[in-house]
C-alpha cells in the first residue's frame, strides 16, 4: 500500500507556501515555507499549537481565505496537480467541494439557521453533483451514510445536538463527492463520547468511499489512532513531518516532544489511549 500511494497523484500539495494577513500597514506571516503532500486514500494529520496557522492552510486549500485581508505571498498550491495559487473566486467556485471538501469545528457558523437541514444538503448536491437524477433520494442516502435518522431532513439546525450537526456538515461535504476531506478540529466542540462516534464515522467513511483525509487536531491521541502520517506546525512553520509512529517514537522537535508528553498525561487522566502505552511513551520524556 505505501508504494502504491507514493505513485498516486497528490490530491493536495503545497510548495513553500506562505500566507499573510494584513491589517492596515502591518502584515502577519501566518504560514511560512509550508510544504505538504496528501495523496489518494491517505489519512494525514496537521497538528500544532493554537495560532500556528493550521486553519489558515485549510482555508487556503478551499479558496476560502478572506480576500481583503489575506493573501498567498509566496509558493504554490496545487490540487490534483493543477496550480490553483492564483485562482479567482469564480474559478474556486468551480472546484470547491470536489476534489477537496471540508468540515469545520463549529457547524452552526456554517449552517443556515432558518433553512431545513434537508434543503441545505440538497443545495450542496445540486451545486456540486448536478447530474444527480433524484436529489432528494441522494439526500436520504447521504443522511443514511452519516447515520442520521431519515426525519432529520425536516429539522432545523437548532433542533439538533452538536454531534448531529457535525454529521449534517459531513453530509453536505460528502454531497460533493470529495476525494479529500479536510476536517478542521471536527470534534473539539463535542463531548468525549460524541467525539469518538464522529471519529469512528470518519474512519468508516474513509474506508467505504476510499476518501483521503487531512485531519487538523490538537489531540495527539486521535492522530495516533486515525492518521498514518503527521505534520507538526509551530509558529507558522512545519517543524516536523513523518510516519506517525516514527514521529511519536522519536520526536525531533522540543515542541512535538512536549505535545506527546501532554497527550500522554491527558490519556492517563481519562484512560482513553491505554492500548498504546508502549509506543506512545518511549522518548517523549527526554528534554
Ligand atoms: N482573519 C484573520 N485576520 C487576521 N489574522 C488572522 C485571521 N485569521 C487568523 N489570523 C492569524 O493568523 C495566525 C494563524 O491563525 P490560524 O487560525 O490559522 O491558527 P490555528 O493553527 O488554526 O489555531 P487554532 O488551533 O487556535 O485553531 C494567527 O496569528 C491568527 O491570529
Ligand atoms: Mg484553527
Amino acid at each position: 500500500m505505501p508504494l502504491l500511494r507514493q505513485n498516486a497523484v497528490p490530491l493536495l500539495e503545497t510548495q513553500s507556501l506562505a500566507i499573510e494577513y494584513r491589517s492596515g500597514a502591518a502584515a502577519v506571516a501566518a504560514v511560512q515555507d509550508f510544504s505538504i503532500v496528501v495523496r489518494e486514500g491517505e489519512s494525514v494529520a496537521l497538528v500544532g499549537e493554537s495560532g500556528s496557522g493550521k486553519s489558515t492552510v485549510a482555508r487556503a486549500a478551499l479558496g476560502l481565505l478572506p480576500p481583503r485581508t489575506a493573501r498567498i505571498s509566496a509558493g504554490r498550491l496545487l490540487i490534483e496537480g493543477q496550480d490553483v495559487t492564483a485562482y479567482s473566486q469564480k474559478q474556486w467556485e468551480q472546484i470547491r467541494g470536489h476534489p477537496v471538501a471540508m468540515v469545520f469545528q463549529d457547524p452552526l457558523s456554517f449552517l443556515n439557521p432558518v433553512m431545513r437541514v434537508g434543503k441545505q444538503i440538497a443545495e450542496s448536491v445540486r451545486r456540486h453533483d448536478p447530474a444527480t437524477p433524484d436529489v432528494m433520494a441522494r439526500v436520504a442516502e447521504l443522511l443514511d451514510l452519516v447515520r442520521l435518522p431519515a426525519n432529520t431532513i425536516r429539522a432545523y439546525p437548532h433542533e439538533l445536538s452538536g454531534g448531529m450537526r457535525q454529521r449534517v456538515l459531513l453530509a453536505i461535504a460528502l454531497g460533493c463527492r470529495p476525494k479529500l476531506l479536510i476536517a478542521d478540529e471536527p470534534t473539539t466542540a463535542l463531548d468525549v463520547t460524541t467525539q469518538a462516534e464522529i471519529l469512528a464515522l470518519l474512519r468508516d467513511l474513509r474506508q467505504r468511499l476510499g476518501m483521503a483525509m487531512l485531519l487538523i487536531s490538537h489531540d495527539l491521541g486521535v492522530v495516533w489512532e486515525e492518521c498514518e502520517r503527521v505534520y507538526v506546525m509551530f509558529r507558522s512553520r512545519i517543524v516536523e513531518a513523518g510516519a506517525t509512529q516514527t514521529v511519536f517514537a522519536h520526536p525531533a522537535h522540543a515542541y512535538t516532544a512536549g505535545l506527546i508528553k501532554a497527550a500522554r498525561a491527558a490519556r492517563n487522566a481519562d484512560g482513553r489511549f491505554a492500548t498504546i502505552e508502549g509506543e506512545f511513551s518511549t522518548t517523549a520524556d527526554s528534554p
